[in-house]
């Protein structure tokens, strides 16, 4: 039996082990490390912050991920396969590490905000409009 995710810990343990699992991913693992060239010591700090607020309702994230990865399109298309890869990545790793009511519902967060990002960035309105 897993444990759940309970706190800011297993916030840190699953978004750790995530980008490590994504870096390692040949077809997502470049547009991080060659594409955005993410700096890790900046950027995981703010998921953890993205993932308490989006779970445990603590409005720690200050940020706009639509326009990020608006900007992210931009240099390099992101499309089904992106997304489909992204998530299977992300529901892998937390079934790796946990399980219980907030690990499903991590996934489902995961699973709409990716779907709506994905639906945003195909839509064909300006996309200064539709954020
Ligand atoms: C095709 C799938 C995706 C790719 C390739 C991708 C890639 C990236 C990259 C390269 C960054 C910028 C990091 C930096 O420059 O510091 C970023 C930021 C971020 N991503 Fe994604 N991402 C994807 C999907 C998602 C999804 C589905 C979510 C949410 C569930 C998400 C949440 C975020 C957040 C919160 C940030 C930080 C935005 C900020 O700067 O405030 N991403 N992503």
């Amino acid at each position: 039996m897993k444990n759940d995710i309970l706190n800011r810990t297993d916030i840190i343990l699953l978004v750790d082990t995530f980008y490590g699992n994504i870096q390692q991913n040949d077809k997502i693992g470049p547009i991080f490390t060659s594409v955005a060239k993410v700096d890790w010591a900046h950027h995981l700090p703010k998921m953890y912050d993205f993932w308490e607020s989006i779970l445990f309702g603590k409005a720690t994230y200050k940020g706009n991920p639509m326009l990020v990865h608006f900007a992210l399109n931009d240099k390099t298309p992101l499309q089904s396969a992106e997304f489909e890869t992204w998530k299977s990545i992300f529901f892998n790793t937390v079934d790796d590490l946990f399980e219980g009511e907030n690990a499903n519902l991590i996934k489902q967060k995961a699973q709409s905000i990716a779907d709506l990002m994905h639906f945003k960035i195909n839509s064909p309105q300006p996309k200064i409009k539709i954020v």
